[in-house]
């Protein structure tokens, strides 16, 4: 026999979660916030690769290891959208891109996909926000957003 006090605190969580969901996905609906996916893991993802699928949309394959990102250096000519799909070889990293407002986690085992387009250019800081070890102040790399040469 359940107590009414408990009855009333387990319909009390239950809709304080169905607000917590509910402000997610309006997050995500209305104000067109982009949620990070979680893909299920595949070997491929731990390969490095910046893959062009048409002039200025990109997919680039982000691998996390103490103390490095690969690619290190990205370049995309400006109004490039990328997909980027994170992984990493050993403990868990960060992956922070300056003035982009992306802050993902580089997990063993999983892969992360967010998608950011480019449209000034410049050269975007990657930073590595999650303490991984000795060298984890000296973990960068860089997305060097250009304007295409006229050759
Ligand atoms: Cu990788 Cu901190």
């Amino acid at each position: 026999m359940i107590d009414k006090s408990e009855i009333r605190i387990l319909i009390a969580t239950g809709i304080i979660t169905m607000l917590f969901i509910f402000s997610i996905l309006y997050a995500k609906n209305s104000k067109n916030i982009d949620l990070p996916e979680c893909l299920p893991y595949n070997k491929t993802y731990e390969e490095p690769k910046i893959v062009k699928l048409d002039s200025n949309i990109y997919q680039v394959y982000v691998v996390a290891q103490m103390w490095q990102f690969q690619p290190a250096q990205i370049y995309i000519p400006v109004g490039s959208t990328v997909d980027f799909y994170l992984t990493s070889k050993d403990v868990v990293h960060g992956f922070d891109i300056y003035e982009k407002n992306v802050n993902m986690m580089a997990v063993y085992g999983g892969i992360n996909k967010t998608t950011v387009k480019f449209d000034e250019p410049g050269v975007y800081k990657i930073t590595c926000h999650e303490y991984c070890g000795v060298g984890h102040q000296n973990m960068q790399a860089e997305i060097i957003v250009n304007y295409p040469s006229s050759k």
